[in-house]
């Protein structure tokens, strides 16, 4: 039988099975497992989750599901900074929408796209809870909040000269080759 490829390190296999050890039912554990495979590779690639699968003893097609259903995780590569822009109610009502054509007017990509650097990506987003701050998104996990045509300029000048108020969105990041 073909082995499956193996994406997920031995230390990280360690890490994922002592999650799961917290927890009363093992299978509590597979969104934060998740998680972590998606900081090591920067997404969560069909390999690693059928690797998880077999981890947890699930159907893969299972784990699927959850990557697919859940916005957070990414099913490509994605870039060194992903813009993560909501789009529920308060922030379409304060200019989310603005917010998405600038982006991608300013990147020349459209959302669900990558720069061809790799630099950027543009994904959405159902409510990131910081609704007093619309429109809001996040930089990888942190929060920039009140984008208004003057902030998401300075954020993007911000990013391109490599501000590491926002690292980037997974440990493996390299810049790709010119
Ligand atoms: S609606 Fe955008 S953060 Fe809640």
């Amino acid at each position: 039988m073909a082995t499956q490829e193996q994406l997920l390190s031995p230390k990280l296999q360690d890490e994922i099975k002592e999650m799961m050890a917290s927890y009363p039912k093992p299978q509590s554990a597979i969104l934060m497992a998740l998680h972590r495979i998606q900081e090591e590779l920067g997404w969560v690639p069909e390999p690693a989750q059928a690797q998880v699968a077999e981890i947890f003893g699930m159907p893969p097609q299972d784990v699927t599901t959850l990557v697919s259903f859940y916005y957070m995780y990414h099913r490509k590569p994605v870039g060194r900074y992903v813009l993560k822009v909501c789009k529920s109610i308060s922030c379409y009502l304060c200019g989310s929408e603005r917010v998405i054509k600038q982006l991608e007017d300013k990147l020349e990509i459209k959302m669900g796209e990558t720069t061809p650097d790799g630099e950027f990506s543009i994904v959405g987003s159902e409510c990131l809870a910081a609704c007093t701050g619309a429109p809001c998104l996040q930089v990888n996990d942190r929060f920039f909040e009140n984008c208004s045509e003057e902030r998401v300029n300075d954020l993007l000048a911000r990013l391109r000269r490599g501000d590491d108020h926002f690292p980037p969105a997974n440990k493996s990041w390299q810049p790709k080759e010119s």
